[in-house]
C-alpha cells in the first residue's frame, strides 16, 4: 500500500476539522560522519516516514522502546530539528493552518506560543543560574507579552497552576525536587497559554508516587485549559491512563495505532503485544511474571530486512525477513504494519485502571486565567521541599 493510500485512509477516519496537528510522511535522518575528511558515510533513519494525526483536545499516546525516534519525532514537530521529508500541518488557532517545516524563524516563534515542548530530564531542563521567576517568565518578555507588574502577577499565577507557590519563584531550581522541578517546567511551557504539548517522557525520570502526581497534574490542566497533547514514553503503562489513543513505534516507524481500549485488549501487532506482556502487573494477585522482550531495538542505521521486528518476533515467517508491512487500517481507527493483523490471535491486558495514577488530597483554589475564573487543584509532590532558598552557584545574570 502506498502511502498516499495510508494518508486517504487516515483522512477517512476523522473530521478534517477536528484535527489540530497532521503529520504527513515525516522523516529525520542525521548524518554518520567518519574517515579523515569527516564526509558522511550512512544516514541515523531515526525518523523514517510516518503519518499521524492529533486531534483537538485528545492526548495521544506515544510509545515505544529506547531509541526508536520517539524524541525525534516531538522535536521535528516543533522543529527543533529540520525534518529531511514530510510535512507538519498545525491548525494554529491564531494564524489558522501552518506548514511548520515552511516556516521560517519569525513564524516559529509565533507557532511556538500555540505549541511547546516538556522534557524529560527535570534536571538538566531548567538554567540553574535563572531564579524560577525568570525561567517561567521568559517567554511572556521574548515574546513581549507582559512585564513589570503583570509579568511578576503572571509566574505566580502560573506557580499557583502547577501546584507551587508565588514566592518560589525567587529560588533556584537546584532548591527543588525533580517533582516540582517538572512543575516549573510545565509552568514555563504553559506561559504563553499554548493549545498543543508535545511532552516528552515528563516522568520518567521522577520516583514512581511523584509520576502519579504530575499525571494528574497534566490531567487537570488538560482540562482546565483545554489542552491537546502528544505524550511520549517507553512504557505503556504510563500512557494507558493519559491517553485516548495511542501510537506505537519501532525503529522510526509506527507499527500500531488505535484508540486505548482496542490497542491494549486487542492489539494487532505482534511488538505491541510485547509491549504489554512486558508491563508491571500491578494487582498482587495476578502474579504472571512480566516477559522481557528478547533481544535489542536494532540500531536505525543499518535496519533487518523486512519487517524490522522479524529478528525478534516469535510469529515470523520467511515473507516477514523480506517484505516490509506497511500501517494499514485493521479495524475501525486501528492501524497495525504487520502481515499477519488479520490471522493472529495476539494476547491484550485486563484494563491497568488507575494503578498508574493514585490521587492525593488536594487544595481547590480559585484563580484567573485567560480573563475567566477556573479552579486549580493543588496536588503536593509528596516530595519534602526545601524552605529556605539556597545560594545559587552563580548569580542571576540581569
Ligand atoms: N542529534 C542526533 N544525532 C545523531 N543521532 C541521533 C540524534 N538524536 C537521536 N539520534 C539517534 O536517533 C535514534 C532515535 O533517537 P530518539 O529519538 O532519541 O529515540 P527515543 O526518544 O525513542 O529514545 C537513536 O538511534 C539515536 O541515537
Ligand atoms: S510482519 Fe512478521 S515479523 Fe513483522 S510483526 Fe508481523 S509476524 Fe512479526
Ligand atoms: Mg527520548
Amino acid at each position: 500500500m502506498s502511502r498516499e493510500q495510508t494518508e486517504t485512509m487516515m483522512e477517512s477516519q476523522v473530521n478534517p476539522e477536528d484535527v489540530l496537528l497532521e503529520v504527513k510522511g515525516l522523516k529525520k535522518h542525521f548524518p554518520i560522519r567518519g574517515g579523515f575528511l569527516r564526509r558522511v558515510v550512512g544516514q541515523v533513519k531515526a525518523v523514517d516516514g510516518i503519518d499521524f494525526y492529533v486531534k483537538k483536545g485528545e492526548t495521544l499516546g506515544l510509545v515505544g522502546e529506547s531509541g526508536c525516534g520517539k524524541s525525534t519525532t516531538g522535536r521535528t514537530i516543533i522543529r527543533l530539528y529540520d525534518p529531511t521529508e514530510g510535512e507538519v500541518i498545525f491548525n494554529d488557532p491564531d494564524m489558522g493552518q501552518v506548514h511548520i517545516e515552511e516556516l521560517d524563524s519569525k513564524g516559529l516563534r509565533k507557532v511556538r506560543q500555540n505549541m511547546q515542548m516538556i522534557f524529560q530530564d527535570p534536571f538538566s531542563s531548567l538554567d540553574p543560574r535563572m531564579t524560577v521567576g525568570r525561567i517561567i517568565g521568559e517567554p511572556l518578555l521574548i515574546n513581549g507579552v507582559a512585564k513589570g507588574r503583570r509579568l511578576r502577577e503572571r509566574v505566580a499565577e502560573l506557580l499557583t497552576v502547577v501546584g507551587l507557590r508565588p514566592d518560589h519563584a525567587s529560588r533556584y531550581p537546584h532548591a527543588f525536587s525533580g517533582g516540582q522541578r517538572q512543575r516549573i517546567g510545565i509552568a514555563r511551557a504553559l506561559a504563553l497559554n499554548p493549545k498543543f504539548l508535545i511532552c516528552d517522557e515528563p516522568v520518567s525520570a521522577l520516583d514512581v508516587s511523584v509520576q502519579a502526581q504530575v499525571l494528574n497534574l497534566l490531567e487537570d490542566l488538560q482540562t482546565q485549559f483545554d489542552l491537546t497533547y502528544l505524550f511520549i514514553a517507553h512504557d505503556l503503562s504510563v500512557v494507558e491512563h493519559i491517553s485516548d489513543r495511542v501510537a506505537v513505534m519501532y525503529v522510526g516507524y509506527l507499527v500500531e495505532m488505535a484508540p486505548v481500549e482496542r490497542l491494549y485488549y486487542n492489539p494487532k501487532m505482534p511488538y505491541t503485544e510485547a509491549l504489554l506482556a512486558s508491563i508491571p502487573k500491578p494487582d498482587p494477585r495476578n502474579r504472571a511474571r512480566p516477559v522481557r522482550l528478547p533481544g535489542d531495538v536494532p540500531s536505525p542505521a543499518n535496519p533487518p530486512s523486512g519487517c524490522y521486528f522479524h529478528p525478534r518476533c516469535q510469529y515470523a515467517q520467511d515473507i516477514c525477513k523480506v517484505e516490509r508491512p506497511p500501517l494499514r487500517l485493521v479495524g475501525p481507527d486501528h492501524w497495525a504494519a504487520c502481515h499477519f493483523a488479520d490471522e493472529l490471535n495476539l494476547k491484550g491486558v485486563p484494563r491497568l485502571g488507575e494503578s498508574a495514577v493514585l490521587r492525593t488530597p488536594s487544595a481547590a483554589s480559585t484563580i484567573q486565567v485567560r480573563g475567566r475564573r477556573v479552579t486549580s487543584e493543588q496536588t503536593g509532590d509528596g516530595e519534602a521541599r526545601t524552605e529556605q532558598p539556597q545560594q545559587p552557584p552563580r548569580p542571576p545574570q540581569q
